[in-house]
C-alpha cells in the first residue's frame, strides 16, 4: 500500500488521486494503471521518456552519478573481482556464487555449448556477405525450431534448460557466424577451457594449428562481456519483454531482442565512434573536428560521447579505457593512432564549455571500439559481440517477467489522429 499520493486535476475539474510507489533506491513513480478505468483518458509518452514499464530488481543505474549496479552490486566491482559467467550467475539467480555453486554453474554452461549439427547447416543458406547480425537473428530465431523439446514457458525446467542453452550457445552461434563470413571451418567448442577462452579459440582457432590462449586478451574480452551484460530497460531489453509478454518461446524472443540491438542507435555506436576516430585520421585534425562538432549546422556528432541516461562520464567508458591500455600494451600497440587520437578527444571534450555545459562524457563505445579492434574482431561483428553479452541481461529480465504475479501481455495504447469513421465508395466513384 503506498503511503503517499499523486493528484491529478481533469479538465472537468474533478481530481483523481493515485498512488506514489517507491523502489529501494530511484525516481518514485506515479502509479495510473486505473486512469483510464476512472478518467477515461490515457497518458502519452512516446520514447518512454517518463514512463517506467516494469518493475524490477536486477540493474540500477543513477545516469546523474554515473552509477551503474548489477543486482546492488557496483560495475567497477564486478569488473574487478569476477569472471563473466559470475556475472551471469548473479544476474539470473539474484547472489554471487560461492565456489561450488560457480563451478556447477561452468559445467552446466560448458556441457551446453555444442550446437545441433544440423544447425551448423543452416549457415549454408545464408549469403558469405551478409550482415553477421542479419545471420545471429535467423539461426537464434531459428533455435526453437532444434529445441523445441523445452518451450513450454509456464514450465520451470523447460525455462532453466532454454535459459542454460541459450548462454552455453551463443559464443558458438557467434563465432561461427563469423567463420561463415570468411570461409573457414567452424571451430567446435572446446571443454578444458574457460567460457570466454573458449569463444575466443571458436573465434580466432583454426583446426590446423592449436590456440594459444593470452589471458590478458581473454580478460579483456571477459570484461567487454562483463560491461554489456546488462542495461535495465533499454530498447532490446523491452523488446525481448514486450515479446516475451505474449508467451512466446525464449528463443523468439531473444531474436527479436538481438533484432533491436542492430539498430545504429543502440548497439551500432561502438561501429561509428570507431569510423569517426578514422575519418580524423590524425591527432592535429582534432581541434578542427571539435570545431565541426560545436557547430550546430554541421550535423556532425562526437560519437562515442552524450548518453540519454548517463550525465556523468559512463562507468563502463572508465573501465573500458582502462581496459584499452591494458591489451594494446599486450599487443605492443601503445603507440596506436586511434588510442591516442581517442585520449586527445576526450582531453579537449572534457575541458571544453560546449561538451561541460551538456554534460556530455564519453560513454562506453568510445573505447570498446578500439579494444575489439585491437583484439582482431572485424567492425560488423561488433554488434553480434554484444548481443552475445546482453543475452543474460535479456534472459533475467524474461525470466523476471515471467515470474512478476503482475505480469500481462504488453499492450501500449495510443493517440489517435487518422481519419474518423468514413464510408468505402464503388472503386469507381473514388
Ligand atoms: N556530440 C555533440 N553534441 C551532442 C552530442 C554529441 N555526441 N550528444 C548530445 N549533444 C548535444 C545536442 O546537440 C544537444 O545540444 P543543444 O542542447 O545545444 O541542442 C544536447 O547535447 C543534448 O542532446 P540530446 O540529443 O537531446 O541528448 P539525448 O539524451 O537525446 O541523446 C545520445 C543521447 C546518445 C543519442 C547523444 O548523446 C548522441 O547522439 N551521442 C553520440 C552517439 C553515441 O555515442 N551513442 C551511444 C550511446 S551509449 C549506447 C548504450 O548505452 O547502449
Amino acid at each position: 500500500m503506498a503511503d503517499k499520493n499523486a493528484t491529478l486535476k481533469l479538465p472537468d475539474g474533478k481530481s483523481l488521486d493515485f498512488p506514489v510507489l517507491s523502489g529501494t533506491t530511484g525516481p518514485d513513480v506515479v502509479d495510473i494503471r486505473t486512469l483510464y478505468g476512472k478518467s477515461g483518458m490515457f497518458t502519452y509518452d512516446p520514447g518512454y521518456l517518463s514512463t517506467a514499464s516494469c518493475s524490477s530488481s536486477i540493474t540500477y543505474i543513477d545516469g546523474d552519478a554515473g552509477v551503474l549496479l548489477y543486482r546492488g552490486y557496483p560495475i567497477e566491482q564486478l569488473a574487478q573481482h569476477c569472471d563473466f559467467l559470475e556475472v551471469c550467475y548473479l544476474l539470473k539467480y539474484g547472489e554471487l556464487p560461492s565456489r561450488s555453486q560457480k563451478d556447477e554453474f561452468v559445467n552446466i554452461v560448458t556441457h551446453h555449448t555444442m550446437v545441433h549439427e544440423q544447425l551448423a547447416r543452416l549457415y549454408q543458406g545464408f549469403r558469405r556477405d551478409a550482415h553477421p547480425m542479419a545471420v545471429m537473428v535467423g539461426v537464434v530465431g531459428a533455435l526453437s525450431a532444434f529445441y523445441h523439446d523445452a518451450l513450454d514457458i509456464t514450465n520451470e525446467q523447460h525455462r532453466i534448460i532454454s535459459a542454460f542453452r541459450l548462454i552455453a550457445k551463443m559464443p558458438t552461434i557467434v563465432a561461427m557466424s563469423y567463420k561463415y563470413s570468411i570461409g573457414q571451418p567452424f571451430m567446435y567448442p572446446k571443454n578444458n577451457l574457460s567460457y570466454t577462452a573458449n569463444f575466443m579459440r571458436m573465434m580466432f582457432g583454426v583446426p590446423t594449428e592449436e590456440y594459444k590462449v593470452n589471458e590478458v586478451l581473454v580478460r579483456a574480452m571477459d570484461r567487454i562481456f562483463i560491461l554489456h551484460a546488462d542495461h535495465e530497460q533499454n530498447a532490446s531489453t523491452s523488446t525481448v519483454r514486450l515479446c516475451g509478454s505474449s508467451g512466446a518461446n525464449p528463443y523468439a524472443c531473444i531474436a527479436a531482442g538481438i533484432a533491436s540491438l542492430w539498430g545504429p542507435a543502440h548497439g551500432g555506436a561502438n561501429e561509428a565512434a570507431l569510423q569517426m576516430l578514422e575519418e580524423i585520421g590524425d591527432v592535429s585534425k582534432v581541434p578542427e573536428f571539435i570545431r565541426k562538432v560545436k557547430d550546430k549546422h554541421s550535423g556532425v556528432r562526437l560519437m562515442g560521447f552524450g548518453h540519454r541516461v548517463y550525465k556523468n562520464y559512463d562507468p563502463r567508458a572508465k573501465l573500458m579505457r582502462e581496459t584499452c591500455h591494458e591489451v594494446l600494451e599486450e599487443l605492443g600497440l601503445h603507440n596506436d593512432r586511434l588510442f591516442k587520437l581517442a585520449l586527445e578527444m576526450e582531453k579537449i571534450a572534457l575541458e571544453d564549455d560546449y561538451f561541460v555545459s551538456r554534460k556530455l562524457y564519453p560513454n562506453v563505445d568510445f573505447y570498446s571500439g578500439i579494444v575489439q579492434r585491437a583484439l582482431g574482431i572485424p567492425v560488423a561483428m561488433f554488434t553480434c559481440i554484444f548481443s552475445l553479452a546482453r543475452t543474460i541481461g535479456w534472459i533475467a529480465q524474461w525470466q523476471e517477467m515471467i515470474s512478476d504475479p503482475e505480469y500481462k501481455i504488453g499492450r501500449p495504447r495510443q493517440l489517435y489522429k487518422g481519419a474518423t469513421r468514413r464510408d468505402v465508395k464503388p472503386i469507381d466513384k473514388r
